[in-house]
């Protein structure tokens, strides 16, 4: 496995692979990596030949008042877990790498998919502006044919795929599903915040998607009775305070009276000083 941390020298080892007809996967993470993140690899590996892998803790995406400077960060564990998965090469540039001084701070401007902005959107102001920046930069820098993301930030996936096609770049998207604890709770690298307390009670997240999805399942696809049902779940447990819970289309995630299958729901809480999220797709997700 190759660690890089220099653009020139990602960009030369990735055109001698494309010059040796390699496919290429891409795969980028904030790091802190967990088994969600090895199973966007899999993924990857299942549809290229050449997987690469960005760890980069990207300032753009984080709000004044957000947790940049204490998220977790684990350089030396993450590039043996990407190495245990196989990655090929592993993208670790270091801050000025990407935003050398005195660049323009918002190369992409995110025009919201709805009106109004909702959801993550609404709730971090700038945050997907970040996102958006640090993803179009990468995907020029790696040049995949592919790139994974997880369903677990789908705002972010839709996002994504309206920039992609917005800017006609030439990548295809793939959707890996959200990788759970035995328990439900979603994976993610701000779980590393809960106290066992917390824990316990970010289990409400998972809990109400679940009894939506099930009673999406017994028949009932009125949206209103359907959140409902996951707000009682939340509301049981005093920690949680919902930010929002609801029953969406999977295009644009605008709210639905009747939920079709394959629409979404979505939630975001905070816990303690966590805020977290999680959403399930009616009728295909099994849990
Ligand atoms: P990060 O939170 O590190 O997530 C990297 C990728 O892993 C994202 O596509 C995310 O959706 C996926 N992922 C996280 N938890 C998951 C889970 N439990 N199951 C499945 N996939 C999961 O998302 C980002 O980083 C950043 O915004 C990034 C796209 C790298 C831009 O900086």
């Amino acid at each position: 496995m190759e660690v890089l941390t220099r653009i020139a020298l990602l960009r030369a080892a990735l055109a001698e692979r494309r010059r040796a007809g390699q496919r290429i996967a891409f795969v980028p993470t904030l790091g802190s990596l967990h088994s969600g993140h090895l199973g966007l690899v899999d993924m990857a590996h299942a549809h290229a030949d050449a997987v690469v892998m960005s760890i980069f803790v990207n300032p753009l995406q984080f709000g004044p008042t957000e947790d940049f400077a204490r998220y977790p960060r684990d350089p030396v564990g993450d590039v043996a877990k990407a190495a245990s998965r196989a990655v090929d090469v592993v993208f670790t540039p270091p801050l000025e790498e990407l935003y050398p001084p005195h660049a323009p701070t918002w190369p992409v401007r995110v025009v919201p998919l709805t009106d109004p902005a909702r959801w993550d959107a609404a709730a971090r102001p700038g945050h997907f502006d970040g996102v958006l920046t640090v993803v179009a930069k990468l995907f020029h820098i790696v040049q995949p044919d592919i790139a994974i993301f997880g369903q677990k930030d789908i705002q972010q996936v839709t996002m994504i795929r309206a920039m992609v096609k917005a800017l006609d770049m030439p990548i295809e998207l793939l959707i890996a599903p959200i990788a759970r604890e035995r328990d439900g709770l979603a994976l993610s690298s701000r779980n590393a915040y809960l106290t066992p307390s917390d824990r316990q009670a970010a289990l409400a997240l998972s809990r109400a998607l679940s009894q939506i999805n099930r009673a999406w399942l017994a028949g009932t696809h009125d949206a209103d009775a359907l959140e409902a049902r996951g707000r009682a779940v939340l509301d049981a447990v005093p920690a949680v305070q919902t930010e929002y819970l609801a029953v969406v289309e999977p295009e644009r995630l605008e709210p639905v009276t009747h939920a079709d299958a394959g629409a979404v729901a979505m939630v975001a809480a905070r816990v303690g000083t966590t805020r977290l999220i999680d959403n399930i797709i009616l009728g295909q997700d099994r849990w």
